[in-house]
């Protein structure tokens, strides 16, 4: 199949979070099975920059139509393995910039603008690249447009194409929501700015868009897809999603294997697998002196990496750091995001620095350290679409806590009520929940016995991205 996706992230060359792995994975693994894959991204500097990125050249000169005006753009591509074709989307007053959405505090004011171009753009790249794609995969709100703008071009040209598309929900509670002074420079027909359109109470809506237009929907995992039906979950668009209730299902997210393998990760001090976890005790002497602990110590260490953001129960976590701090454990965090969060952690820290470190930026090699080095990792998201360091973290043996939401629900089991099964320890979303969770963790760890039965539970489950592709190559074939 010719597959064309389309992204605001993409690993290496520009990740803020889940989606970039994803997307990265998803469509190298695509291309492994032979399928032709082309991958659009805005050309951020840092894209731009990557080593992989060297050989791009300009194939393409762009004349976008935003409104009334004619805003130019240029068209980078680049092959990095096999089968495999990444576009840039490059325009300058867009996109060279450091950060993909906005610089800490606050979301560029032309975000519209920027991913009204990105889309538009790809819609004119495919149409100049005769790409001739059997599917486009769009990802997110940044380019949930895409699936109506290609519909849309049909239209304008006249033209029927095969194609069909797949719009994929990473996160509802982002939905890319503007004031209808952008929807204009979309040129769509004025009669889609409505209810049934992307209107949403007077503003524009882009998920909406995403979630109406594209062939199928799609989210990261079936229990997410049960979730955002409901009001609790759906963020307002529970409505929006149960129109599509035929068209939509949910694919979990793989791990990727050539990234996140204890076996034979360069970024970890030391390898190790199921059988032989030597490795793994000198990943925490690593990680115990990293973080300025006492090097002798011997209880568990908790680890924890995410976005500073409430999805990510940081506030669950802050109203339990007497745990982490009166207990016999260790906390580490690694995360960049809200300044209050990023405050309230360092001040644990600064008062107990022998047992709570946080690391507040983000940092590829810290993350493969905490996942390698801690013997539970935390995650006490109120909700999570799918999640990916709950799967990273069964890998890589360190045995992962976390909330009954999503993706969370669907890929661990609770080591006491499955004592056969059972590869983690689940709580409800909420601190008294956590709480309990916390303590049950510190028993099973007492238990050595238990404690190596639940890791090597977790090191023996496939979360292969193979699995995860063909799920989605069933979905394309019956789309088309
Ligand atoms: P989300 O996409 O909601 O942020 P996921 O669990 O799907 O959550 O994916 C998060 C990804 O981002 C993981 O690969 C995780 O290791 C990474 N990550 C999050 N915060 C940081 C950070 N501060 N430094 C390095 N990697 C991070
Ligand atoms: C989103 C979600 C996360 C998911 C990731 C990749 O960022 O928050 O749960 O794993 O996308 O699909």
């Amino acid at each position: 199949m010719k597959i064309v996706h389309a992204a605001s992230e993409l690993f290496p060359y520009m990740k803020t979070g889940g989606l970039a792995d994803a997307v990265g994975a998803l469509t190298g693994t695509f291309a492994q099975l032979g399928h032709e894959v082309s991958v659009f991204l805005p050309g951020y500097r840092g894209a731009l920059a990557h080593p992989l990125a060297a050989k791009a050249e300009r194939k393409f000169r762009l004349k976008v139509e935003m409104g009334d005006q004619y805003l130019s753009g240029d068209v980078y591509s680049f092959s990095p393995s096999k089968n495999l074709t990444v576009f840039l989307i490059v325009r300058d007053e867009f996109y060279d910039r450091k950060y993909p959405y906005g610089n800490g505090e606050r979301d560029y004011e032309d975000n519209s603008d920027r991913f009204i171009f990105f889309c538009k753009a790809v819609v004119e790249t495919m149409r100049l690249a005769d790409l001739g794609a059997d599917i486009v995969h769009a990802h997110d709100w940044q380019t949930a447009l895409l699936p109506l703008l290609l519909r849309e071009a049909e239209r304008r040209f006249g033209v029927t194409l095969g194609m069909k598309t797949v719009f994929t929900i990473h996160n509802i509670a982002f939905q890319g929501l503007f004031s209808a002074a952008c929807y204009p420079r979309t040129n769509l027909p004025d009669e889609l700015f409505s209810m049934d359109g992307l209107e949403y109470y007077g503003q524009v809506n882009f998920m909406k868009a995403g979630i109406l237009f594209a062939d199928r929907v799609t989210t990261v995992s079936p229990r997410y897809a049960k979730e955002i039906q409901t009001p609790e979950f759906g963020c307002g668009l529970e409505g929006v999603v149960q129109t599509r209730i035929d068209d939509l299902s949910g694919l979990i997210n793989g791990v990727d294997s050539a990234v996140w393998n204890p076996a034979s990760d360069k970024l970890i001090p030391a390898r190790y697998t199921a059988s032989d976890l030597a490795g793994k005790r000198a990943c925490k002497a690593e990680l115990l002196k990293v973080c300025g602990f006492d090097p002798a110590f011997q209880g568990p260490i908790f680890g924890m990496i995410c976005r500073l953001t409430e999805q990510k129960g940081i506030d669950l976590v802050l109203a339990n750091a007497d745990f982490f701090t009166g207990k016999m454990c260790r906390f580490v965090i690694l995360g960049a995001g809200e300044k209050r969060m990023e405050d309230a952690l360092k001040k644990i820290a600064l008062s107990y620095p022998d047992k709570v470190f946080v690391c507040p930026k983000h940092d590829e090699t810290m993350s493969h350290l905490i996942e390698s080095g801690s013997d539970f990792f935390v995650m006490p998201s109120l909700f999570e679409p799918c999640g990916l360091n709950q799967m990273y973290s069964q890998v890589y043996g360190t045995v992962p806590i976390v909330s009954r939401v999503g993706g969370l629900f669907d890929t661990v089991r609770d080591a006491d009520e499955d004592p056969v099964n059972g590869t983690g320890v689940m709580c409800a979303p909420n601190a008294l929940e956590l709480r309990g969770a916390l303590e049950r963790a510190l028993r099973l760890y007492d238990d050595k016995a238990r404690y190596g039965a639940v890791q090597q539970r977790g090191m023996a489950r496939d979360f292969s991205w193979k699995t995860a592709a063909l799920a989605y190559e069933t979905l394309y074939r019956d789309a088309l």
